[in-house]
């Protein structure tokens, strides 16, 4: 078979290790060929390849980002996007495409396959927000980057008496804040899954600085608070129709200050989450991840995902992968507050 493979949406490290295995086990254990596609569904959508094989993949395990390139490009949105892409599958001799991406990524590959295209899912994102898997790759990196630059911000925060706030990614799922907030000993944890109160924040900023620690406070850039506390304002939408979240961190510092007469400062970790080498689970999840991907592309078992069940790599239907947001539950959130103050 001739493989095509692409990356698409918010790149994450780990990204490169599923490449890397996908290649190394199709050319030398099933003999296949590979294409890369480039910049996620821009690739096929314009028939912008790139010669993928064991020579392309090499070294490439630790390094961030992928060697693909990755765009959010939306090609259900485009007139006549997906005929171009099969148009541009054929014109290639590419019998089919492992994607790998997260929600967007693989809704699009879902939809394709719905109409004919043989597709395989891998699943990436920080965010960890895919159900059918325990665990995206890419998160625990995210999350050892946002627990290290915490870490840093309990000793300096102690120095000045201010409460700092660390503000991190994840889109509409806690999962980094409340993982990087508990690793790292936060006194606040807020995820968009529990609108916060802005009176009992305050509360706990007070209760902290009376122990003569200062707080640390953690959000995730979806969070919000209770309806009508405090304003919000609203970013841009990108090709799949999500808003450009980010802000949070600085409403909260002025809103504290204003509360409480502390200072408060925030940390925004943006990309920094993303980029660099990904962790040893990352490296190990992303290339069993690869592994099995392969296998399904080679026993033709498309329009299905690779997943992470307890520590079995399994297949699950594209559909179910892509119906709903993984969120963080209630009970979970529960153990961190026991922290919280
Ligand atoms: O989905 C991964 C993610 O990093 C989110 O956590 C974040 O909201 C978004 O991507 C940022 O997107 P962009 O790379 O377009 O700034």
């Amino acid at each position: 078979m001739r493989i095509g493979v692409l990356t698409g949406g918010g790149d994450c490290p780990g990204l490169n290790a599923v490449i890397r295995a996908v290649v190394r086990k199709g050319v030398s254990v099933h003999g296949h060929e590979f294409v890369g596609f480039r910049d996620g569904w821009r690739g096929p959508l314009e028939g912008d390849t790139m010669p993928l094989d064991i020579q392309a993949v090499r070294g490439i395990l630790p390094r961030g980002g992928t060697i693909l390139g990755s765009s959010r490009t939306n090609p259900i949105k485009i007139e006549g996007g997906v005929d171009r892409i099969k148009d541009n599958l054929r014109a290639t001799g590419v019998d089919a495409l492992i994607a790998i991406g997260g929600e967007d990524t693989l809704g699009v590959a879902r939809q394709l396959y719905e109409r004919g295209v043989k597709v395989v899912g891998v699943p990436k994102t920080i965010d960890n927000d895919l159900s059918g898997t325990d665990y995206t790759f890419g998160f625990d990196t995210a999350v050892n980057i946002a627990m290290e630059a915490i870490d840093r911000l309990h000793t300096t925060a102690e120095s000045h008496h201010r409460a700092l706030i660390c503000e991190v990614m994840g889109r509409h799922a806690g999962w980094i804040a409340l993982h990087a907030g508990m690793a790292a000993g936060a006194n606040v944890i807020l995820i968009p899954e529990k609108p916060f109160d802005i009176d009992r924040v305050c509360e706990y900023v007070e209760s902290r600085f009376r122990t003569r620690y200062s707080p640390i406070l953690v959000v995730a850039e979806g969070a919000h608070p209770i309806e009508g506390q405090l304003e919000l304002q609203t970013g841009e939408l990108d090709a799949f129709g999500h808003v450009r979240l980010g802000g949070i961190g600085e409403l909260l510092a002025k809103e504290i200050e204003k509360r409480t007469g502390k200072e408060a400062r925030t940390t925004v970790l943006g990309h920094i989450q993303r980029g660099g080498t990904p962790t040893a689970f990352d490296r190990v999840l992303a290339t069993r991840f690869g592994l099995q991907a392969i296998d399904a592309a080679h026993e033709g078992d498309f329009g299905t995902m690779v997943a992470l069940r307890g520590t079995d790599i399994v297949r699950v239907p594209l559909s179910e992968a892509t119906a709903e947001l993984k969120t963080v539950p209630v009970s979970r959130y529960a153990e961190a507050e026991v922290f919280f103050g």
